[in-house]
């Protein structure tokens, strides 16, 4: 069947479309739609028009997977314009999520209506581009140059009632009756003329409008191509004809298009879905039910896990050794709900439903009815152990356990149960109550519903999960290691923790490894024996400089935590690195980044030749989402693709004898470089 078909209701034509998954506006249905539209403009008893779909959304943007690809006829900018040039007025009938080339579709409609629960966005900007269809010059003439502003270059969507007030659509429909009150709302303006064309309207713009946005978005914009070419198309929309501006805008939209950038935002677009498919895993792999979660350790992590299922519903119980630990863990429960009201982002009632659904406990008793228990206890392997061991004799059947270890091997904590089939690391990221990754980690002999389960699951408390092997680290803290060592190196050569943190800040990182590790505090882990400094890190923390708590550790720091390079910090880095006989020299930013980055990549391509990932772009959506690798770089892997992988290998092998005595390069990396191959 065609994905476009059309329907008589007397004197309208219907026009829908049927194209799942979100009913994207790829070629067929571009085609579908304009021969649709010449039908009813050469039927004489066709007096209006309504576009709408079936499925579970109204178009949701354009087929980014035709992007790159020679575009065929016709395109959707010029169906658009042509659209909005009949004389025969056009409906949008809008459900789901009218984004991107679908909410461009509306606003070249003449009329638009949406049923309650339909959100509307221009979300392009996401991928690194701009609405190409007219939707820059279309929105600010419809809501103001403000609410494009924040619509367009924010890229988030809005919900109907918000799009009825700012006048985004005409009405609102019938929750469940879209097709008939568009069919009606037609009828009703079939005869009035001149038809309403956004083109013909004006954008306003008050003086100083487009640099007040700049400044008031300078940090969330920083580094990205497309949210200033967004601006400059909006500013177009307000100061030049709308030929003029539209040109603009399919100027700009070419180059973005184009770009490395945009390349490697659609990159990750892709990359997170294909993060949820599991290779092998037959479909309809049976779930495992979880209506009830245990949390074994009510710290740092403990707390911000548990707040995951509280949000959804879900009742946790969570356990300490002691009363004051658990007292302590379940207040900061309280505390963060607590500023969750107070930002907005939920409302009182919300957080009391969630915290209502917490249970502390000490006693490992009442773990024994629940579907999944996490445990985040200390990072000690016979501790994990001990926990799995009497987890195993008060777990229900069928129960999953998990841990969300860092580092250790999951199988060893499996082998303390006698059901590794249902053992398998949950690996979270701090804070676990907002970071977006997950790390899935596969056991020896995790079972595949447990598996799919904990990919569901984290699906549902609103994560990204990827899977990992069962290696040092996983894949995040796996390649953190080479790059936290080279920097910790590279302080001893003579760079400044300064100088390493402003090639990760220019690169794009929110923060540097040493910025990072002050806000941390130098102190974890610190065995707290001033007399023992084997590493910089000691000797820092034996002079009590611990981090930006203590007003200093690699920087200093004044009451308002504002930053500066430390001469004392730099000092004691100089006295430690000549205790070891290690010569200073200048360091350039290029040594900096291949030291740092090109052995991340290294260390990726050793974890996916070991299997340890399932693809290199799920190694990317764990440094995206994990650990700050800026979205516009794509990833450590694709980053590697769009430099060269060549480039990378010839770094590493000029780096060679600085990256330490058991450094080698991957076989594949090497391979693929040889071979021009890439990774993505
Ligand atoms: N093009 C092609 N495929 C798309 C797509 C698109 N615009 N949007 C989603 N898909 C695919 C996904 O890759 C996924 O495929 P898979 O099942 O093979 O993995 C499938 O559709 C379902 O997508 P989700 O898993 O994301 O489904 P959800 O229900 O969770 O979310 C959604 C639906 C909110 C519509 C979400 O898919 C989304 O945000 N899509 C992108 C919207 C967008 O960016 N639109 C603008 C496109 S650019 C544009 O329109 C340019 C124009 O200005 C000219
Ligand atoms: P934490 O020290 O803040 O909390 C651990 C809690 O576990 C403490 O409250 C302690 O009293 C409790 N505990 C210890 N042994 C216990 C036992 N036998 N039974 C019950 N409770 C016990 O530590 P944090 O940071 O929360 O780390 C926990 C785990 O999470 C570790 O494995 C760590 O590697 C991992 N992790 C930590 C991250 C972080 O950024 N802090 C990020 C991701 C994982």
């Amino acid at each position: 069947m065609s994905v476009i078909t059309t329907e008589r209701h007397d004197d309208v034509l219907v026009i829908v479309s049927n194209n799942p998954p979100i009913n994207a506006l790829g070629h067929a249905v571009r085609d579908g739609i304009k021969q649709a539209l010449e039908q009813a403009i050469a039927d004489p008893a066709v007096k209006a028009v309504v576009i709408r779909c079936d499925g579970r959304t109204f178009f949701a943007g354009a087929d980014i997977t035709e992007f790159g690809k020679p575009m065929q006829e016709p395109q959707l900018p010029g169906l658009l314009e042509w659209m909005e040039s009949i004389e025969k007025p056009v409906v949008a009938a809008m459900h789901g999520t009218a984004l991107g080339g679908g909410l461009e579709t509306a606003l070249a409609s003449h009329y638009r209506i949406a049923v309650p629960s339909a959100k509307m966005g221009l979300p392009e900007v996401k991928l690194g581009i701009l609405p190409g269809a007219g939707g820059t010059q279309r929105l600010p003439r419809v809501v103001g140059v403000p609410a494009a502003l924040e619509m367009i270059v924010g890229g988030a969507p809005i919900s109907a009632k918000k799009a009825l007030e700012i006048g985004l659509i005409d009405r609102l429909a019938g929750e469940d009756n879209l097709a008939a009150d568009a069919i009606a709302f037609a009828r009703e303006i079939a005869d009035q003329r001149p038809l309403p064309r956004v083109s013909e309207k004006q954008a306003v713009a008050e003086p100083g409008v487009f640099d007040a946005f700049r400044a008031a978005n300078a940090r969330k914009m920083k580094g990205f191509e497309a949210p200033e070419a967004c601006i400059q198309a909006i500013q177009a929309a307000a100061e030049l004809p709308y030929a003029e501006g539209l040109a603009l805008e399919r100027s700009l939209i070419g180059k973005l298009l184009a770009s490395d950038q945009s390349k490697a935002q659609r990159h990750i677009f892709f990359a997170e879905r294909a993060a949820a498919k599991i290779d092998g895993l037959a479909a309809g792999t049976p779930l495992i039910p979880i209506k009830s979660v245990g949390v074994i350790g009510a710290g740092t992590m403990g707390g911000g896990i548990a707040m995951n299922f509280l949000s959804i519903g879900i009742p946790v119980t969570i356990l300490e050794m002691q009363q004051e630990a658990l007292d302590r863990g379940v207040a900061t429960i309280g505390k963060n709900y607590a500023g969750n009201v107070k930002s907005g982002r939920m409302t009182q009632e919300q957080a009391d439903k969630a915290t209502s659904l917490l249970t502390p406990t000490l006693s490992y008793d009442d773990l024994s009815t629940v579907d999944l228990v996490i445990e985040a206890v200390f990072e000690n392997m016979d501790v994990k152990k001990e926990v799995f061991g009497k987890l195993d004799k008060v777990a229900k059947p069928g129960a999953i356990l998990a841990s969300n270890t860092s580092y250790l091997d999951v199988d060893e904590i499996a082998s303390a149960t006698s059901r590794p089939e249902y053992v398998l690391g949950l690996h979270f990221f701090s804070p676990a109550n907002v970071m977006k990754l997950l790390e899935v980690v596969r056991g020896a002999k995790t079972s595949d519903s447990v598996l799919a389960t904990a990919m569901d699951l984290a699906k549902k408390i609103k994560k990204i999960a990827v899977v990992a092997g069962v290696c040092y680290g996983f894949i995040g803290n796996r390649m953190l290691k080479p790059r936290q060592d080279q920097a910790g190196q590279l302080i001893l050569e003579g760079a400044k923790p300064s100088d390493v943190d402003r090639v990760f800040l220019d690169f794009g990182f929110p923060m540097g490894p040493f910025q990072l590790a002050d806000l941390a505090g130098l102190d974890i882990g610190w065995h707290r024996d001033p007399t023992r400094r084997e590493t910089v890190r000691e000797a820092l923390c034996a002079e009590g400089r611990l981090g930006q708590k203590s007003g200093g550790g690699f920087y200093d720091y004044d009451e308002k935590r504002n930053r500066t390079p430390s001469p004392v910090a730099e000092k004691i880095i100089a006295e430690f690195a000549a205790a070891k006989g290690i010569p200073q020299r200048q360091i350039s930013d290029e040594e900096i980044r291949e030291r740092c980055l090109y052995t991340m990549v290294n260390e990726g391509a050793k974890i996916l030749e070991e299997g340890k990932a399932q693809r290199a772009s799920d190694i990317d959506v764990v440094w995206v989402y994990g650990y700050g690798w800026p979205v516009y770089r794509g990833g450590p892997m694709l980053w590697a693709d769009q430099i060269g992988l060549k480039t990378v290998v010839d770094g590493l092998k000029r780096q060679a004898d600085r990256l330490g005595k058991d450094f080698t390069v991957s076989p594949l990396l090497l391979e693929k470089a040889e071979s021009g191959k890439t990774f993505n």
